[in-house]
């Protein structure tokens, strides 16, 4: 089969880790998807700078809207983040050219996601989003997949890895939030902007996507409660600490009478629980269903590694796809068939 082209929109910590992965594992992967993926675009900013990687044989771009809609990939790879701008623009480039997308964008899909698959979805080509919740984590697969016929009552979890990596230093060293956070970012787990992770706006953007998941409802990133995790403080996680208790932030969505409860807040957690045993930029998701039961699964939340292997995930799912090959919807059930949202009182 012929090799599966792909452009790398975004070179940051995760785009990097992606071109790294793709190139290191690049027989691994032939020989498990049964043709080779090979990167033949790029777009970033900066074409200078030292990735650890040669993509000198790649095609640069300045604009990625450019790479998004090149003759030269079958699939683009929106590694941009945020909501507008760019990355949107080139998603819907790409889509409406027929080209397959894998983003790592949960700003994007928590804003555009419905409208986005109803593209894809017409045009009978693949959205693929691992990499947007919970990092390393293959719960979207999960989910749409692996799921089929349960019903889910509740699904709730550690959805940013930055605010876990915090809220386990502050309490296992003593440290200063701030100084915590510094480190956060040092490793690469947290957003271009931190707010979103200590604000909690990142684990709403994911719960969303779970929620719509869960319970086929169009995405309502605005209805969810939000609470951040920017004023705990030492004496905060002492106090919990002294009663049994952890302090982690989570995002809630469950299904009651009235319509469906999403939140996001920094809740205390028993010691014992398992929920309060997922340390450092660790996630944790749990699903409660009628069929399956409980299930938890958990793995690296954020980082570039962690957030490249769902990305390669994605990209290979791809290439083993053959033309004509009817793909699943985005979310789960057709975009035009989510049913709106209903708040629960
Ligand atoms: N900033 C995010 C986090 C990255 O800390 O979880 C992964 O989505």
């Amino acid at each position: 089969a012929e090799a599966l082209r792909v452009g790398i929109a975004g070179l940051g910590t995760v785009g990097a880790s992606v071109a790294r992965v793709l190139t290191e594992k690049a027989a691994e992967l032939t020989r498990q998807c049964g043709r080779e993926i090979v990167v033949t675009a790029v777009s970033a900013r900066d074409s200078t700078r030292d990735r650890g990687v040669d993509l000198s044989a790649a095609q640069w771009f300045a604009d990625p809207v450019e790479l998004a809609r090149s003759a030269d990939i079958d699939v683009l790879v929106e590694l941009i983040g945020g909501e507008e701008g760019p990355a949107r623009a080139s998603v819907t480039a790409a889509l409406e050219a027929g080209r397959h997308v894998v983003t790592a964008n949960k700003a994007l899909l928590a804003r555009h996601g419905v409208a986005l698959a109803e593209i894809a979805e017409e045009k009978g080509i693949l959205l693929n989003y691992e990499a947007a919740v919970a990092g390393g984590i293959p719960v979207i697969k999960t989910m749409r997949e692996a799921m089929a016929g349960n019903t889910v009552s509740r699904v709730f979890g550690i959805l940013n890895g930055t605010c876990n990596y915090i809220l386990t230093r502050m309490e296992a060293e003593g440290l200063s939030f701030e100084d915590c956070l510094k480190d956060a970012q040092r490793l690469g787990y947290a957003e271009a902007d931190p707010t979103f992770d200590i604000e909690g706006n990142d684990t709403a953007h994911k719960l969303s996507i779970l929620t719509s998941l869960a319970f086929g409802n169009r995405i309502a990133a605005d209805d969810i409660y939000l609470e951040g995790i920017s004023n705990i403080t030492q004496a905060d996680i002492r106090a919990a600490s002294e009663l049994g208790y952890r302090i982690k932030l989570l995002g809630v969505a469950l299904r009651t009478e009235s319509g469906i409860e999403q939140r996001v807040h920094p809740t205390m957690v028993p010691t014992a629980s398992v929920i309060a045993q997922v340390h450092g930029v660790t996630n944790a998701v749990a699903i409660e269903t009628d069929i399956l039961g409980e299930l938890l699964l958990s793995g690296p939340g954020a980082g570039g590694n962690a957030t490249a292997s769902a990305v390669v995930g994605d990209i290979a799912d791809i290439a083993k796809s053959r033309p004509g090959f009817q793909h699943g919807p985005v979310f789960g059930r057709p975009a035009k068939e989510l049913q709106p949202y209903r708040k629960a009182r």
